[in-house]
């Protein structure tokens, strides 16, 4: 899938893009039958909400589910952050977050890149988040909710928030969330959340700041990210466990557009149990300096 120059002029000013429905219902159905069995599992992986047994974040089910290995080589998802960046793209992170119904907790105000900065060294923010929806969203099941534009702000200064949730993240202060959401526009656009059937897919920007409040309906809200990097920026260092920031810097390779439904085959390189290594942290910087 390629993006048009109208719609490349809008991820510019705007910093995301929406595509309702992208994936069909049979797609996204073999995506979904996978998800229990992975949130069952008692594994690092899987971090749960606060107090609850609700998954918050499965991560890397790519390297030991089938359809999600296919997913993260999907052309609808991929080719597009390729031809922005002109580079081939690895996967740095990839993620399965429940949002599930009644239990689902909020995500704080922030930008992506700024934990990928701080915690990953990774160099700059020639990365992309690539979101597909597993459940529809609509307005009471938590979605995600961007100021559009923020990314042209860079990387704003943010404060490691080891509380909040159950996920350690760095949070953008609500004095400059009020300004940001002032210059977006305030009440008329300041803030957006695109909401659509399971299937829709959204594009944005690694420095979009971006959050989504807690889900009080019945409905569950699960969406897959991609996070992809161009390869040239991969990141400096492992002070993160695999599970969550690849050390894996090969390029992706996309498969064809009817792979999940055709069940390409792909390699699992997980599927027999994460290697004791994916826990492995470190804070010495590739190439030499401890930090
Ligand atoms: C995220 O910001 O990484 C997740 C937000 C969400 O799933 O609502
Ligand atoms: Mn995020």
């Amino acid at each position: 899938m390629r993006l048009t120059p109208q719609q490349i002029d809008r991820f510019d000013t705007e910093g995301y893009l929406f595509f309702p429905g992208l994936f069909t219902p049979e797609e996204v159905a073999e995506l979904n039958a996978a998800v229990p069995a992975l949130y069952a599992r008692r594994e690092a992986y899987n971090v749960r909400e606060k107090g609850s047994e609700a998954v918050r974040t499965n991560f890397a089910a790519h390297l030991y589910s089938e359809p999600f290995a296919r997913l993260a080589r999907h052309p609808r998802m991929v080719e597009p952050v390729e031809a922005l960046f002109g580079e081939k793209l690895y996967m740095h992170q990839f993620k399965i977050n429940g949002k599930m119904a009644f239990e689902g907790d909020v995500w704080q105000w922030h930008q992506d890149y700024g934990t990928w900065k701080n915690d990953d060294l990774m160099p700059t923010e020639r990365a992309m988040n690539v979101a597909i929806f597993l459940d529809d969203v609509n307005e009471y099941n938590g979605p995600l909710m961007f100021i559009p534009g923020s990314h042209r702000k860079g990387v704003i200064d943010a404060r490691h928030d080891l509380t909040t949730t159950s996920y350690p993240l760095w949070t953008v202060d609500n004095a400059l969330i009020t300004q940001l959401v002032e210059r977006a526009g305030g009440k008329a656009g300041g803030i957006v959340s695109p909401k659509g059937p399971a299937g829709s897919m959204i594009l944005f920007h690694s420095c979009l700041v971006h959050a989504s409040t807690s889900n009080l309906s019945p409905w569950n809200r699960v969406s897959v990210y991609l996070s992809l990097c161009a390869v040239s920026n991969h990141i400096r260092r492992f002070k993160r466990p695999e599970y969550i920031a690849h050390r894996d810097f090969t390029p992706i390779d996309c498969l064809t557009d009817d792979c999940l439904l055709a069940r390409a085959p792909v390699d699992l390189p997980w599927a027999g149990g994460m290697p004791a290594s994916a826990l492995e942290t470190s804070l010495t910087e590739l190439g030499g300096n401890t930090a």
